[in-house]
C-alpha cells in the first residue's frame, strides 16, 4: 500500500506517489507485487472518532471499517510524506491512530519530500510512531528536495531516483516475506492457559482471527445443519463482514492449540442475563473437554450484575444439549421456539458471600 499522507488542495503528494508507482511498476509486476495507492484525502477519515481503543478491533464507523479492510489487506507500506513544521502531517498520524492490529508485523518504507531537509525530519518522527504499532521501518529510503527533484509539480526524470524507488520496493518485498510468519500468528499476546489438553492459548478475538474463525464456524455448523435438517442457520450463512460487525456487540474469544484455531465462543450482557453463543470446537477436537471448559470460561467473564446465563441451540442438537445440561443448564421451552432452536438457562451461583 502506497499511502499519500498530505491532504491539502494543491498538494504535491499525489505527483510524488505517482512517480513511485511508475518507477517501480516493472519491478512490482516481476515480483508479483500489487500496488494499492491509498490517498488519505480520499479516505475521508475525520479526526479519530472511535469510542474504543483501536486494539479492541471494535469500530462503530464505516469509515474506520473501510480503512481497516484496506490496511489489513496490505503486506507492506510505502509512506509518501511531506514535512510539516519538522514533523509528520497530522492526517498521517490520525490515519495511523485509527487502527492497531492491521499495521502490525508489516514493513514500511518512506518516500519523503520537503525543502532543505527533504522531509527527513518528518520520517524520523513517523518511525517513532510506526514502531509502536509493531511496524518495521526498512533501511532503504527516498528523500526528495523539492527544488532539486521537481518542476511544475512533477518529479523530474532521474534514473538514480527510479533506481532508489526500485530498491525500496525490493527491500520491502523481502522484509514482508520474512515477516509473514509473525502475521499469521495471533496478533495479541496469547494467554497460555491450562485447559483440558496441552498446547492451548486463549485470546480475545482480533480482526486478523476472523477469516479463520469463519471457516471454523462453518465446519462446526455442518453437524448442526445435518442434525436439524436445515442449511438456514446464521453461522453457515454469515459473511466475514457480518462477523466483523458482531464484534461491536459481542465479546469473542478464540482458543488455539499449537497456533491452530480450534475453538471459540462469544458472549454479551442483556439486562441481568449473560448471553453466551457460538460455542464451537473443531470437529477433530470434539470430546476432549474443550467445549465445557470454554463455556465455563465464558461464564466467568460475566459482569457482576449477571443473574443467569442464557444460550440457544438447535432443538435436535442432542450432543450440544447434553453438554449444556451437564454444565447445569435447563431447557426453558420444551417444544422449542419457532425457528427450531431451544433456549437454555442457568442461574448464576451467588458470589455475594465470597465478595
Ligand atoms: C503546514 C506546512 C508546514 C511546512 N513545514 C515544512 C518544514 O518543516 N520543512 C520543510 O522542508 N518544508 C515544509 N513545508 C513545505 C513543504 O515541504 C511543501 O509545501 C510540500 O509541497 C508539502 O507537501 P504537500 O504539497 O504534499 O502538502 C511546509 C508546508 C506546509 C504546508
Amino acid at each position: 500500500m502506497v499511502i499519500v499522507a498530505s491532504t491539502r488542495p494543491g498538494r504535491l503528494g499525489p505527483a510524488i506517489a505517482d512517480w513511485f508507482v511508475q518507477a517501480t511498476l516493472p519491478a512490482a509486476a516481476a515480483g508479483g507485487v500489487t500496488l494499492d495507492v491509498a490517498d488519505l484525502a480520499d479516505m475521508g477519515l475525520p479526526l479519530l472518532d472511535e469510542p474504543e481503543h483501536p486494539s479492541s478491533g471494535i469500530y462503530v464507523h464505516e469509515h474506520t471499517r473501510a480503512w481497516s479492510r484496506r490496511v489489513a489487506a496490505a503486506d507492506a507500506f510505502v509512506v509518501v510524506t511531506p514535512e510539516y513544521n519538522y514533523g509528520m502531517p497530522a492526517a498521517l498520524k490520525n490515519a495511523f491512530d485509527f487502527l492497531y492490529h492491521e499495521w502490525a508485523w508489516k514493513p514500511v518504507g518512506f518516500v519523503s519530500y520537503g525543502n532543505t531537509s527533504a522531509g527527513t525530519r518528518s520520517v524520523q518522527m513517523t518511525k517513532q510512531v510506526v514502531t509502536t504499532l509493531k511496524m518495521m521501518p526498512i533501511g532503504a529510503t527516498v528523500a526528495l528536495r523539492i527544488a532539486d527533484s521537481t518542476h511544475n509539480g512533477q518529479v523530474l526524470q532521474s534514473a538514480g531516483l527510479d533506481e532508489a524507488g526500485r530498491r525500496m520496493l525490493l527491500e520491502l518485498t523481502r522484509v514482508a516475506s520474512a515477516m509473514r510468519p509473525l502475521r499469521t500468528a495471533p496478533d495479541s499476546d496469547p494467554t497460555s492457559v491450562s485447559g483440558p489438553v496441552e498446547g492451548l492459548t486463549l485470546t480475545t478475538a482480533q480482526p486478523g482471527d476472523l477469516a479463520e474463525l469463519l471457516v471454523l464456524q462453518r465446519c462446526c455448523w455442518v453437524q448442526e445443519a445435518l442434525a436439524n435438517d436445515t442449511l438456514d442457520l446464521p453461522p453457515l450463512t454469515e459473511t466475514l463482514d457480518d462477523l466483523r460487525e458482531s464484534m461491536s456487540t459481542w465479546q469473542l474469544w478464540c482458543v488455539r492449540r499449537h497456533g491452530r484455531l480450534v475453538a471459540a465462543v462469544r458472549a454479551r450482557a442483556r439486562e441481568s442475563a449473560w448471553l453466551i453463543g457460538r460455542l464451537m470446537v473443531a470437529p477433530d477436537q470434539a470430546g476432549n473437554g474443550i467445549g465445557s471448559w470454554l463455556l465455563a470460561y465464558a461464564e466467568e467473564r460475566a459482569p457482576e450484575e449477571t443473574e443467569r446465563y442464557e444460550l440457544f441451540t438447535g432443538h435436535r442438537s442432542t450432543r450440544n444439549i447434553k453438554l449444556y445440561e451437564r454444565a447445569g443448564y435447563a431447557l426453558t421451552y420444551a417444544d422449542g421456539i419457532p425457528d427450531g432452536s431451544v433456549h437454555l438457562t442457568k442461574q448464576r451461583q451467588s458470589t455475594a458471600g465470597a465478595r
